[in-house]
């Protein structure tokens, strides 16, 4: 096991990922409880993640001290490099050189880090994303890499197997990163790359049945792959014990809810309550347009119906969700630290507090490439696990304004007529999500010979490979000349299509 320390990076469980990559399996746990954790897990190498805080302000996270005296590998990233160098006697400065971004590391010396990777003399871009930097090695280290502004860019004691990099070898913008971090855990640690996915998912299936217990649960399916995944998981952890409740709040695709109703029971054998609550969703949406309100309302009553629900089957102790790592981090920090909300994804931050149910959720530490991979590993055919995501809170992210039946009935033809000429074009595969948004905005047109005024429909399509970061699709202008022309000429109500080409960061995938 590597255990990686979390002092509150947006990035942490890319980390994970990259170890799990490499075949060997890891925890996060967070510095608050870290101390509990080491002597758990009794792990063969530690990762210190990076953070928002400053190694020099008072009271700033420190890495358990036991860490250093059990002789076990250590590699610091950004903040973990600062702390492991303030505790163990060097020294780090605040503030004045922030550097934020690509930046090139130039390799001055060769280290077991490196090896068949980097080499001496080499210049290697990196992502680096600090205010502080370490001004004075502690003991027995030594520099290995130097950047412009971070003398001290990866330093090494290779006697005690400390190493620190003041970049972030997890990001891809670190092109040769997972391979520095497979070195760590291969040739520092000497952990064998043998874990795998179908490892993952006997561990995932043990800690169901470890934290449920005999209890009854719940799990809201959505048709995604991700509900789906986290259902057929809990599934085969506790049988029957589990209840899927698909609920229709009137923000689904076209004939979606019947499609995924269908399926399931026929599928998968796995017992399905198809609770129809679109009346309650969309009333109590009347007039709402703030999105983070939408998704709190909604969020709410989706616990209403899986309360109610659960109360007919005679009462229920969990509720499953397939919540992903990326839905986690956009909605609250991964440690209750500092990091910013930047929407309540409606199955992480749109959830009551005074929820009765404990929650399920196996599927929090993956992206959404490893629910597709652990899908396959519990059988679910490919056409499915190649399903474009869907968010729980539907049509109504789609809707930008007031949500009402008559524009949802408008935006389920236009989508479905998208996607149509998106399969047919062979390109549903090529795109990570795909689906049309319709603007709360009338522009005049013409039609026939008479004067039109109606709303705008925009189109988005993206690429993507977790949902973190997103490319919009560069369709061929003919696709989309035609697919604009069938969405006019064949649904009332959209005069006027438009294509987003926002990419993500600065946008967010959907518009809501
Ligand atoms: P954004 O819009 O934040 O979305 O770039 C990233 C991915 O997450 C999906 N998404 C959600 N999924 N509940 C979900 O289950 C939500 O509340 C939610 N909001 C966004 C989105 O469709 C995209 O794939």
């Amino acid at each position: 096991t590597v255990l990686i320390v979390d002092f509150g990076s947006q990035v942490t469980q890319l980390i994970a990922r990259r170890v799990r990559e490499a075949g060997v399996y890891s925890e996060i746990v967070p510095f608050q409880s870290a101390d509990e954790g080491f002597a758990r897990l009794a792990p063969k190498a530690v990762i210190l993640s990076g953070g928002p805080a400053s190694t020099v302000d008072i009271g700033s996270p420190r890495a358990p001290q036991a860490i250093f005296e059990a002789g076990v590998p250590v590699l610091g990233i950004c903040y973990g490099q600062q702390t492991m160098c303030a505790q163990l006697g060097g020294a780090v400065e605040g503030g004045h050189h922030r550097e934020f971004g690509r930046a090139f590391v130039s390799v001055e010396r060769q280290s077991p880090l490196f090896e068949g990777v980097w080499s001496e003399g080499e210049r290697h871009q990196v992502w680096m994303s600090h205010g502080d930097r370490v001004t004075a090695l502690p003991e027995g280290f030594a520099v290995i890499g130097t950047s412009p502004n971070a003398p001290f860019a990866a330093i090494a004691d290779e006697t005690r197997r400390y190493y620190g990099v003041q970049f972030h070898p997890e990001v891809v913008h670190t092109p040769d990163g997972a391979r520095l971090i497979a070195n760590f855990v291969h040739r520092i640690a000497g952990l064998k790359g043998d874990w795998t996915m179908a490892a993952y998912k006997d561990q995932a299936i043990a800690a169901i049945r470890e934290q449920v217990g005999d209890g009854k649960v719940i799990c809201g399916l959505s048709g995604g792959v991700d509900s789906s995944v986290a259902a057929l998981l809990i599934h085969e952890a506790i049988g029957d014990q589990l209840t899927c409740i698909l609920v229709d709040h009137g923000l689904m695709r076209l004939n979606e809810a019947a499609e995924v109703a269908e399926m399931f029971r026929q599928h998968y054998n796995i017992p399905l309550v198809h609770a129809d609550a679109s009346d309650t969703f969309l009333d109590a949406l009347d007039g709402v347009s703030d999105p983070e309100l939408k998704r709190k309302t909604i969020g709410k009553l989706f616990i209403d119906v899986f309360e109610a629900e659960a109360k007919k089957l005679g009462g229920a102790d969990f509720l499953a969700q397939g919540t992903l790592y990326p839905d986690v981090i956009e909605s609250v920090s991964f440690t209750g630290g500092p990091s910013v909300t930047i929407k309540s994804h409606h199955n992480v931050g749109g959830l009551p507090e005074r929820m009765d149910m404990k929650l399920v959720e196996p599927l929090r530490e993956l992206f959404k490439d490893e629910v597709r991979e652990l899908g396959r590993e519990l059988g679910l055919p490919d056409s499915f696990i190649g399903r474009h995501p869907f968010p729980g809170p539907g049509l109504a992210l789609r809707c930008p304004g007031a949500v009402t039946r008559d524009r949802l009935d408008i935006l389920r033809q236009a989508d479905a007529i998208y996607l149509d000429e998106i399969r047919k074009a062979g390109l549903y595969d090529a795109i990570w999500q795909a689906f049309a948004v319709l603007l709360p905005v009338q522009t005049v047109g013409v039609m026939g010979d008479g004067r039109t005024y109606e709303y705008v429909c925009a189109l988005r399509a993206v690429t993507s490979v977790d949902g973190m970061t997103a490319d919009f699709y560069p369709f061929d202008m003919g696709f989309l000349g035609e697919a604009a022309t069938r969405i006019i000429n064949e649904v009332r109500g959209i005069n006027r299509v438009v294509y987003d080409v926002t990419s993500k960061p600065p946008g967010t995938i959907e518009w809501e």
